[in-house]
């Protein structure tokens, strides 16, 4: 067996058990394109500084881009027994090019490499999944383009509201996801330190130059504090938190098209493209794609849970139970992506059932707020108001029938001191049966436009 490249003090190889427990390589390859990155940063800041010459450096940079397009041809052998990314990389460059190898992990620990590389991948990470909440954005901004005016049911406690346009509620995801993507510049701005130099956690004696690895990188400075740099995971779980609350915001547009594409609502069809059959019964056609992002939220959730708990009784500085947070952050960054993907796919594919959205329109008084705020602009307390709709509501539970088909008498009955007022309602708004609920849809309209709502609600 090969001797391990911090084999000096050992007279023993580990166990097979414990090296197949104990490798990273597996997962942490990823990395290798970060970790090449930042040995070629340390390189030539250890040239500058006359730690190693200039043609060591030379050498060290052939033969890593050698290892490079080994790894991108896949051609590069990876070995568990060489343990983790850092270790194949740094033992492949010795077979490589030989002594001047041996010379680049001067004045560098793995402690504070590993970190570097983690955080250098997760700005590229986070680059990538702004790119896709973009994409997401704007599948449902054109999703409301393209069913502008369209009035659906609101809903709260599922239970019916107020109508609202289609394009208000579509546009309320497009905010969520605003956020999530700000979420995500601001865990960039705060991960953007480089940790190189920290060493194992006391730096060095040796006369390095911190801000020239840390510039060469992109960093915007050094870390600060050595001890800080190889403990803190607090920029991981930043990421995972701020996917974990888009997971969710997804998670709940799921659920929504999932029902409204139920035959109950029946309000969206998908297309083909992205539904799925039963194996078993004959005529279902299901929307998987978004139950599994509603279903993968949880994953993400369950990474972000995993690597607080790994944190959470460690003392300072690093501890080998660290290595366990890249296979959470990875899975987490491979998740998001695939959800953000696939949601906009789903909303590029689904068409709207006008007719029966408008049919569902008369169940459920959604013009009973209408009906009070109309008392309200004639003068009426809105407590009052209030009660005179929340009667008239009651009426038409005991009748079977909608505010709109309320007699004259019925409404007198109702509140003799307002009879004045609600003949006029009575008969100065447009009936919502034969309008199609047009008034108050209009004020939302208005509202969601964010037009003047002149001309849309004095009509009466
Ligand atoms: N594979 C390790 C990790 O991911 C790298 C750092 C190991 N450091 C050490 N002293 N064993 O955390």
């Amino acid at each position: 067996k090969e001797e391990k490249l911090w084999g000096g003090r050992f007279e023993e190889n580990v166990t097979d058990a414990v090296e197949r427990f104990t490798e990273s390589v597996s997962y942490d390859k990823n990395l290798y394109k970060h970790d090449i990155m930042g040995s070629r940063a340390h390189a030539a800041m250890l040239a500058h500084q006359g730690l190693i010459c200039d043609s060591d450096r030379d050498i060290i940079f052939k033969g890593l881009d050698e290892i490079e397009k080994s790894i991108e041809a896949g051609k590069f052998v990876w070995r568990a027994d060489r343990e983790d990314v850092h270790m194949n990389i740094e033992a492949a460059l010795t077979d490589l090019i030989g002594e001047p190898a041996k010379k680049l992990h001067t004045a560098r620990s793995r402690n504070d490499q590993v970190l570097t590389d983690f955080r250098l991948w997760c700005r590229d990470a986070i680059d990538m999944i702004l790119g896709h909440i973009k994409h997401l954005q704007v599948a449902l901004v054109t999703l409301a383009t393209k069913n502008e005016g369209l009035i659906v049911p609101g809903y709260t406690h599922l239970q019916r509201a107020q109508p609202v346009l289609l394009q208000h509620l579509v546009l309320s995801y497009v905010e969520q996801l605003e956020r999530d993507a700000s979420r995500l510049v601001d865990c960039k701005v705060r991960l953007n330190f480089c940790p190189l130099g920290a060493c194992a956690l006391a730096g060095t004696g040796l006369p390095i130059d911190r801000f020239m690895t840390s510039d060469a990188l992109g960093f915007t400075a050094p870390m600060r504090n050595s001890i800080d740099a190889v403990s803190d995971r607090d920029f991981v779980l930043e990421f995972l938190s701020a996917n974990s609350i888009t997971a969710i915001h997804l998670s709940r547009l799921g659920e929504e098209w999932v029902l409204w594409a139920s035959e109950e609502f029946g309000f969206l069809n998908p297309s083909d493209a992205v539904s799925t059959g039963s194996s078993i019964m004959p005529q279902k056609k299901n929307p998987d794609p978004m139950e599994l992002v509603r279903g993968k939220s949880a994953r993400i959730v369950g990474d972000l849970v995993t690597v607080l708990v790994l944190c959470k009784g460690l003392p300072h500085a690093y501890n080998r139970d660290l290595q366990e947070d890249k296979e959470p952050l990875f899975d987490s960054v491979k998740t998001i992506i695939g959800m953000l993907e696939v949601t906009a796919e789903f909303a590029q594919n689904i068409t709207f059932n006008r007719e029966r959205i408008q049919k569902s329109l008369p169940a459920g008084h959604l013009d009973a707020t209408t009906l009070a705020d109309y008392l309200v602009k004639k003068g009426v307390p809105f407590r009052t108001s209030h009660d005179i709709a929340g009667r008239s509501v009651a009426s038409c539970v005991s009748k079977n029938c909608q505010l709109s088909d309320l007699t004259l008498d019925e409404l007198r009955s109702i509140n003799p001191a307002q009879n004045v007022l609600l003949i006029s309602w009575a008969f100065g708004l447009p009936s919502f049966a034969s309008t199609n609920r047009s008034l108050s849809c209009c004020m939302h309209l208005g509202e969601a436009r964010g037009r003047s709502r002149e001309g849309i609600t004095e009509e009466h």
